[in-house]
């Protein structure tokens, strides 16, 4: 496999390189996410209408690729041609690289007007701050580690309760393949693999390994033991998972668990919107959902947040800090939320009409946040970015896709983190 394309470009060059912003159509503001999966545009469409109500124009614009490694790439194409959007959406470490350019807003007046430093957690709040102006705002908090799987087809494998550890897991997707049924939904492409990998590492090395390799970047937690054996369950769940998945999206795998075509899917929570979205309530009778056997009293989680950029007249950049102002609006947040199957950011909104999974999902969050049990998605881009995400997704697409045995690939994966932190 080729190593994912990244534009290879520091951010202060870009800063330096974005051409003169050409007249944009001023009584309308882009807005650049990959959300293009039925749930998505769905959640989407409430941040369309409520800006509507501003009298704010808004343009959603969904660039296809979960994940969102095309939309990352088309924002800095478009930014150098001169084309400026009003958001992106950009997480986690990345959005001090965007500091750095110079081209953001500042939206300190949205988050003075919605108190955001009292009312959403310090781990989030602290990511949207750029040497201690506010240039980006949170719309979500997803969980990753979750398993979801059909109720009816672990029953017709003779499975009475979801697995609780490695070994039942294990056991009850050997059950599941007896029956002809496929066991895990998954495999599509890099950044799926890494998205199931994500629990698993942190089930195999717990929370305290998972930062030192995933967030200090330690060579030799990555080239260790631990990392070994997560790669070797790795392994494991790809043998239970058909190769004609490949190159299909997260999606389209929640669909085959939504109609009992598969027993299961390790994925973040925005597959619990699209179970909704597709008439099936998890936590209901027909799919569930369990924390990630071995994680369950641990939280990997992923803030999707927008950074807002400098706009050539007052009337746009008025516009901007009211985007920033409804997006983390509880208004906004308890409806956008319901169907993106995340939860808010603002910990003192009532979650009334949630599905059992979500309201599951803010206990455990606020019960890790206690316990040393909150880690930051490395797949989802919450604890690196850039060449840094796209050393680990490609040693795990690379070892998922070949016959690449786990030491080697745990080397492998030290090398190009290695390379990577020099080129950032
Ligand atoms: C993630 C994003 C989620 C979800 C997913 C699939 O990176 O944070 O909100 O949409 O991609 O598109």
């Amino acid at each position: 496999m080729k190593p994912a394309k990244t534009l290879a470009l520091s951010m202060l060059a870009l800063g330096l390189l974005v051409a003169e912003p050409a007249l944009a159509d001023s009584a309308s503001l882009s807005v650049i996410n990959w959300w293009t999966a039925g749930s998505e545009a769905k959640a989407m469409n409430v941040l369309v209408q409520m800006m509507k109500a501003e009298g704010v124009n808004i343009k959603n614009d969904a660039i296809a690729g979960g994940g969102g490694a095309q939309a990352r790439t088309i924002l800095k194409t478009r930014l150098m041609e001169g084309e400026i959007p009003g958001a992106a959406q950009i997480k986690g470490v990345e959005i001090q690289q965007w500091g750095k350019t110079g081209l953001l807003a500042n939206v300190d007046a949205a988050a003075k007007a919605g108190d955001w430093d009292k009312n959403i957690p310090a781990e989030i709040d602290n990511y949207m701050k750029y040497r201690g102006n506010y240039v980006a705002a949170p719309m979500d908090l997803h969980r990753l580690n979750w398993l979801w799987y059909n109720r009816a087809v672990l029953a017709k494998a003779g499975i009475t309760a979801p697995p609780q550890s490695w070994k039942e897991l294990l056991a009850d997707l050997a059950k599941v393949k007896a029956k002809g049924i496929i066991p895990m939904a998954g495999g599509g492409n890099g950044w799926m693999i890494a998205t199931e990998f994500d629990p698993i590492a942190l089930e195999t090395g717990g929370p305290a390994w998972y930062r030192e390799v995933f967030v200090k970047l330690d060579p030799q937690a990555i080239n260790s033991p631990t990392m070994v054996k997560a790669l070797e369950r790795l392994r494991q769940i790809e043998a239970y998972t058909p190769k004609s998945l490949a190159g299909r999206t997260w999606n389209y795998d929640t669909g085959l668990v939504a109609h009992g075509q598969a027993a299961f899917q390790i994925m973040g929570d925005w597959a619990n919107g699209q179970f909704e979205f597709l008439g099936v309530t998890p936590g209901g009778p027909k799919v569930g959902c369990v924390a990630f056997p071995g994680t369950a009293k641990e939280f990997i989680y992923n803030v999707d947040s927008f950074i807002f950029f400098r706009q050539h007249n007052p009337a746009q950049e008025a516009a901007v800090v009211k985007l920033a102002e409804t997006m983390t609006s509880p208004k906004f947040q308890l409806l956008f939320n319901k169907y993106k199957g995340s939860i808010p950011d603002l910990m003192n909104v009532s979650l009334k009409g949630y599905n059992p999974c979500q309201q599951k999902s803010r206990v455990q969050f606020l019960e890790a946040s206690k316990d040393q049990g909150l880690v930051p998605s490395f797949s989802q881009n919450m604890s690196t970015y850039g060449p840094t995400t796209g050393a680990f997704i490609d040693s795990l697409d690379q070892f998922y896709t070949s016959n690449e045995s786990p030491q080697a690939a745990a080397a492998a994966m030290a090398k190009r983190v290695e390379v990577a932190k020099s080129q950032d």
